[in-house]
């Protein structure tokens, strides 16, 4: 399974990225507003930094100006994907774009009909929210099987990019039911390394290469 940061945070990305834990990156109006930044320059930034896809999202509502949009971002550099919204126009920016060539982020899944959708119009990702599904009680992994089981039922090459990802177990479920990707924070990336045994077990061997006087270099 493919890690992407979901995040503008040029450091955090940095930080993750020498650890080989980068794939990508994802970020949407939201994480550009929390970092306070010019869109284009941010997202130029990322990409500079990081070798595989980052998706920048459009801001219009309306087909053709989303497509503009999608011509401009592509424009930034070659590992641009160009997320639309779920809806008609944006299904319509997708297919165009993906037509030109282009990576799509379809973004806003929420049911295994809209992904359908998104797969017959070309999209090279699928976004389905895991975490915004839990808030209102329905459990966002079924989606993320379902999605698994349609795709593979008919040969779809559209990855499925596993969003809203608030846990560490939301990580391991998805890489359990087939996510070809995860986006998630890099806090839950981090946290991802935690287990009481591993720090126990350090601090034993820590105590005996000190009071042995064990040394390598
Ligand atoms: C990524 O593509 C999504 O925009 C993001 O994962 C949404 O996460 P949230 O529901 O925690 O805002």
């Amino acid at each position: 399974m493919k890690f992407f940061v979901d995040t503008a945070d040029i450091d955090a990305i940095a930080e993750l990225n020498a650890t080989g834990m980068v794939d990508g990156v994802t970020t949407n109006p939201s994480l550009i507003k929390k970092s306070g930044r010019d869109i284009l320059e941010v997202t130029k930034e990322i990409c500079d930094l990081v070798d595989g896809p980052v998706s920048a999202e459009v801001t219009a509502t309306d087909a053709d100006e989303m497509i503009a949009e999608g011509r401009k971002l592509v424009e930034i550099a070659e590992n641009i994907a160009v997320k639309v919204p779920l809806t008609w126009a944006g299904l319509k920016a997708c297919k165009t774009l993906t037509d030109e060539g282009h990576k799509v982020n379809v973004t806003l899944c929420f049911s295994a009909n809209q992904a359908l959708l998104a797969a017959k119009a070309g999209a090279t990702f699928i976004s389905p929210f895991i975490g915004r599904l839990d808030d209102i009680n329905i459990d966002g992994m079924d989606l993320i099987a379902d999605i698994r089981q349609i795709y593979d039922n008919y040969g779809f090459e559209t990855e499925i990019l596993a969003a809203s990802i608030r846990t560490v177990n939301h990580a391991t479920q998805c890489a359990l039911v087939g996510a070809d990707v995860m986006t998630a924070p890099p806090g839950v990336i981090k946290s991802m390394i935690n287990h009481p045994l591993t720090d126990k077990g350090l601090d034993a061997f820590l105590a005996d290469i000190k009071s042995a006087g064990i040394k390598i270099l």
